[in-house]
């Protein structure tokens, strides 16, 4: 598929998603969102892709949000499906993806910005991200995930505070609340990103799969986030890596994986 809205680069087992829209300052549109899905997708059936950075194109933001303009008159009812296509098929999916995914936050991360970081494994900001979720000065409420992923992250009393003044917040100040994992320069931010993920990818690519799966089970108030995690760590023994990471131990070496 050739995009419109994302530039896609590969390198080494990364694979880039930018999210190409600066002169709207990378606001999800209907065709940026639905890029970003069919991206997605191939990017976790992909067997040479082991993870995906996510950024923004340019040195202003991440994302700036959704697309307000496309929120003019839209009803009740298409507002409720809007917001459950989208939670599924692109804030859930990379929540659940089977592939660690790093947002490299570059600049703004407001309302669907900061939505999209949030669903992302890890994030990292440069040192002039700015992030909230602003939806309360539109007469909204955060819709792709906001309210609950910002709560599991820096707690409710937080949470309420950022959701309800609509603040934006420096790159310091989310480090500070753990709502970010790193803060760099700008020059630094995808070489701390590739420097994550690539230690990422030496270890066994099941393993991490069952580790994410197991983590986002605490998180969401459905089942028992303890028998996720038993079924994920049983899951583990019927795999080679396993074997190959016990072997490579007691044989003092490094093991090799091969996501079997
Ligand atoms: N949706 C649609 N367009 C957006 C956008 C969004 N979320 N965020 C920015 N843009 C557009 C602006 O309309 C402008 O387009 P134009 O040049 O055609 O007029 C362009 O991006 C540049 O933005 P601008 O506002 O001129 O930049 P700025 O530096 O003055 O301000 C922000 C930057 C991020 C503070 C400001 O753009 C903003 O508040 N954006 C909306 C953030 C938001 O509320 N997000 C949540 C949406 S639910």
């Amino acid at each position: 598929m050739v995009y419109q809205n994302l530039l896609i680069e590969n390198k080494g087992r990364i694979q880039y998603i930018v999210i190409n829209r600066e002169s709207k300052l990378n606001a999800l549109n209907k065709d940026t969102l639905y890029e970003l899905h069919i991206a997605l997708g191939d990017a976790l059936y992909d067997k040479e892709v082991g993870g995906v950075i996510i950024t923004g194109a340019g040195a202003k933001a991440f994302v700036a949000g959704a697309d307000i303009a496309e929120f003019k008159g839209l009803s009740m009812k298409a507002a409720l499906h809007l917001a459950h296509e989208n939670q599924k098929n692109i804030f859930d999916l990379i929540e659940n993806f089977g592939k660690p995914i790093i947002a490299a936050i570059n600049g703004f991360a407001l309302g669907g910005g900061l939505e999209l970081a949030m669903a992302c494994h890890i994030r990292i900001a440069s040192d002039n991200a700015k992030m909230g979720l602003p939806e309360v000065t539109l007469g909204l409420i955060p819709g792709y995930g906001g309210t609950q992923r910002l709560t599991n992250l820096v707690g409710k009393g937080k949470a309420l505070e950022l959701i309800l003044t609509a603040d934006m917040i420096t790159a310091a100040e989310a480090y500070q609340l753990g709502l970010v994992n790193h803060v760099v320069s700008q020059d630094g931010l995808l070489v701390k990103a590739e420097e994550i993920l690539n230690k990422i990818l030496s270890k066994a690519p099941l393993a991490i799969a069952g580790a994410i799966t197991a983590v986002n089970a605490a998180t969401r108030n459905e089942g028992n986030g303890f028998e996720t995690e038993m079924e994920e760590f049983a899951k583990c023994f019927g795999t080679a890596d396993l074997k190959e990471g016990i072997a490579a131990f007691l044989e003092k070496r490094k093991p090799s994986f091969k996501g079997k």
